[in-house]
Order: C-alpha cells, then structure tokens, then sequence
C-alpha cells in the first residue's frame, strides 16, 4: 500500500524556553520531504492542563487527532530518568484511539539522550496495543549538536538517522493501516 499516511507529531515538553524549540526548528522542515504523510501537530505548549489531565476541549482535540493518526513521532527530552508529566497526561487522554498504531521515538536530554524515557515510553505503548518501533534518533547532550541558529552540526547524521527511522515507521504505518482495514483491531480477540 503506498496511499497517503497521516503522521501526529507530538511533543512532550511544555515548558517555556524549551530546547524542544530547537528540535522541531531542524526536525519540521525534515518531515516535510516525506511526502506521503501529512503531519498533525500535538503540543502540550497548545493545551490546557488540569490537576485531572487535560481539560475537556483539549481531550476532545488530542483524541481526535490520534484516531486520525497513522502513526507517531514522539519528540521527548528525559525529566529525572523518565519522560514529561505533559507527555503522560496526553498518552492518557484516550485509549482505542492508539491501538494498531506505530510509534516512533525522538530523544534528547544528556548523557543518556533521553532513552532512559524512551524505554519507559515502551512499556506505556505496550498497554496502549501500540507498536513502539526499534529505531530512535537520539540527542545526547542535545544542546552541543545545535549551533546559535538551531542548525545541526552534523546534519548528514541526524538526517541519515531520521530517514531510516521514518522508513521503518512508514512500513508499520501501511503494515498496520491495511490490517486494520481487513479485521477491525476490537474484533480480533472477540
Ligand atoms: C525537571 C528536569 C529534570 C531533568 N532530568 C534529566 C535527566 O534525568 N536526564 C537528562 O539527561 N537530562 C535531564 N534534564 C535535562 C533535560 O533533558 C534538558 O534540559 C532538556 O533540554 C529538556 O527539554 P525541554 O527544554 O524541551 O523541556 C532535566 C531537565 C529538567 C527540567
């Protein structure tokens, strides 16, 4: 299947003055070049927060925009060995709405390039029925691969990372999108 692909791009940081800024400065553009995907954007700097997750019309407008989703590119720093409080109220802003859908993983953060968030991310998506790919692009000490201007020191190697990522979450976006044509996901353990 080569038809069209939405892909929701989220990002787990809100806060103001955010590095997250400076990734999506270099990573947009990037997407831009696979075009068979329209991209939607989930913002937690967009969306209201309550002491009980998002509130109502935020919920309604993140869970609109994942049922519509194909697949996903988490764009997440690591806060303490873990990912955004932000980020978790949007994962449980919905549940069927992810199911038989692939997610793919963006990291940054220090030593660790945020893949100590990214593993606990796998184990959320898991309970999600969504397919947490292999890959990552990962930032380490992501504030020294970005000069002033928020352009990549290495471009080729950030870019060539992200090409092999976005192929592998292609091929489960039109795997899974098919499948879930043929069998609805709910029926399929009925
Ligand atoms: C509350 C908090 C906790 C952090 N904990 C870690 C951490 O455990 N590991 C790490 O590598 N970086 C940690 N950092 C550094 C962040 O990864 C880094 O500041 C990153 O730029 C945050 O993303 P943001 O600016 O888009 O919010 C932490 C930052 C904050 C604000």
């Amino acid at each position: 299947m080569t038809e069209r692909l939405t892909i929701a791009l989220i990002y787990g940081s809100g806060r103001e003055g955010r590095f997250a800024d400076t990734i999506a400065g270099w990573l947009e553009p990037e997407l831009a070049g696979f075009h068979q995907y329209d991209i939607i954007r989930i913002d937690p700097a967009e969306l209201v927060f309550t002491p009980g997750g998002l509130d109502e019309a935020s919920a309604e407008r993140v869970e609109s925009q994942i049922l519509q989703a194909d697949a996903f590119l988490i764009v997440t720093p690591e806060y303490n060995h873990a990912y955004p409080a932000a980020l978790k109220a949007i994962i449980d802003s919905c549940f069927r709405p992810w199911h038989a859908k692939p997610i793919a993983f963006i990291s940054y953060g220090g030593v660790s390039g945020g893949l100590r968030a990214v593993e606990q991310l796998r184990l959320v998506f898991a309970e999600l029925h969504a397919v947490a790919i292999r890959e990552t692009v990962s930032l380490a000490h992501a504030w020294t691969q970005f000069d002033p201007a928020g352009n990549p020191f290495r471009p080729g190697q950030l870019n060539g990372q992200l090409t092999v990522l976005m192929r592998r979450l292609t091929w489960w976006a039109n795997a899974l999108k098919t499948a879930r044509i043929a069998t609805r996901y709910d029926e399929a353990a009925a």
